[in-house]
């Protein structure tokens, strides 16, 4: 089954066409990362009326990559909510219109739903329940137990910023750039563990598995208030790499709770923009070795942060569960909830 995804829910205007929720035939993204490194975050305005000009001319490429035409596709799938409204409404009016025109069932696909799916890109491994999944990025922080297919509990989350802001306002505030992440690691790699430099690890001690971020970027931001500008440049990297080290701690702390409440849990996934960074990925590998659990990432880096591949994963799974829900679906219904637990139950 060859699904058409659509993601628009940020600043990445992505389509994709994807078989069986695996092989990937193409996967095309237009970023307007460069638009919003001028002003060091995404403007929900500006990101809205960008994706207009990029829609169409991605969907044409990703058809052209993958050798098909309209006529070939089974469904046509897109990334519904969360997102920013402006951007997220470019993507769901042109995935309906396609749906309708071209006669095909309309797949509407949680956001988050499409990260926890993107470890089956190009894999062809099969993937076990139940099935603990760290899915932070930019949007979202949550710990996921995943029961069967969109049977899932939240068992945690950040109750302020997520993982990737911290990441974006911390790069921000040592003047990294953006997006954040990918600076941020890049500076932390070359820096040492410096005690002078150390920063919180918030909420490691408590019992619960949420999370907290917002209080690490302001303890960063007196940091740096007390230091002057040249010691700021002349420890950069130290820094970048205290910074980064608080941002893993916390979350392969949290992970490694969750394990020890769900002990009958052995395959742990990590998911979203922030799992593309490799100290995470390093330190957490250390640990599911030493445990003997099956830690997966998506295979590509490219399916960490936003693309619609994922969203067309996620779409198959959706197909492959309610298949009668789909077939005669080409219109978009108002949902009431953009939370991942509430939407998967709420509706089906
Ligand atoms: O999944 P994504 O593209 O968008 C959302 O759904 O939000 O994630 C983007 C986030 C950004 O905050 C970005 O700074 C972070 O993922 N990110 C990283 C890395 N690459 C992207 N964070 C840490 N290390 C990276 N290598
Ligand atoms: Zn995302």
């Amino acid at each position: 089954m060859k699904i058409l995804a659509i993601e628009s829910s940020c600043d990445e205007t992505a389509a994709a066409v994807v078989e069986n929720g695996r092989r990937v035939l193409s996967s095309v993204i237009s970023s307007q990362a460069d638009l919003h490194a001028r002003t060091g975050g995404v403007v929900p305005e500006v990101a809205a009326r960008q994706h207009l000009p990029a829609i169409i001319p991605v969907i044409e490429q990703a058809l052209k990559e993958a050798a098909i035409t309209l006529a070939d596709v089974d469904a046509v799938a897109f990334s519904e909510c969360p997102g920013l409204t402006g951007s997220l409404l470019v993507g769901a009016i042109t995935a309906q219109f396609i749906s309708e025109v071209e006669n095909k069932p309309l797949i509407p696909v949680h956001h988050v739903a499409g990260h926890l799916y993107s470890v089956y890109l190009e894999s062809e491994e099969e993937l076990t329940f139940p099935r603990l999944i760290l899915t932070v990025s930019g949007g979202h922080n949550e710990l996921v137990l995943l029961k069967d297919h969109f049977d899932l509990k939240i068992i945690g989350a950040s109750l302020d910023d997520s993982a990737g802001e911290a990441f974006d306002k911390g790069a921000r505030l040592l003047g990294l750039g953006y997006p954040g992440g990918p600076a941020l690691e890049s500076a932390a790699k070359k820096g040492r563990k410096n005690p002078l430099f150390s920063l919180p690890r918030p909420m490691l001690n408590d019992p619960g598995l949420n999370m907290s971020f917002a209080g690490l970027k302001t303890a960063l931001l007196y940091k740096l208030q007390k230091l002057e500008k040249t010691e700021i440049s002349a420890n950069l990297e130290d820094l970048a790499h205290e910074y980064q080290a608080a941002i893993v701690d916390v979350l392969s702390s949290k992970l490694r709770k969750a394990v020890e409440i769900y002990p009958h849990v052995r395959e742990i996934h990590l998911v979203g923009g922030v799992s593309a960074n490799q100290t995470l990925r390093q330190k957490l590998s250390a640990w599911a070795e030493e445990k003997n659990l099956f830690l997966r990432f998506p295979i590509n880096l490219k399916y960490c942060t936003d693309n619609a591949a994922m969203i067309g994963a996620a779409a198959f799974f959706q197909w492959r569960k309610w298949p009668e829900r789909y077939l005669s679906n080409r219109r978009i219904t108002v949902k009431p909830t953009a939370d991942l637990e509430q939407y998967y139950q709420l509706f089906f």
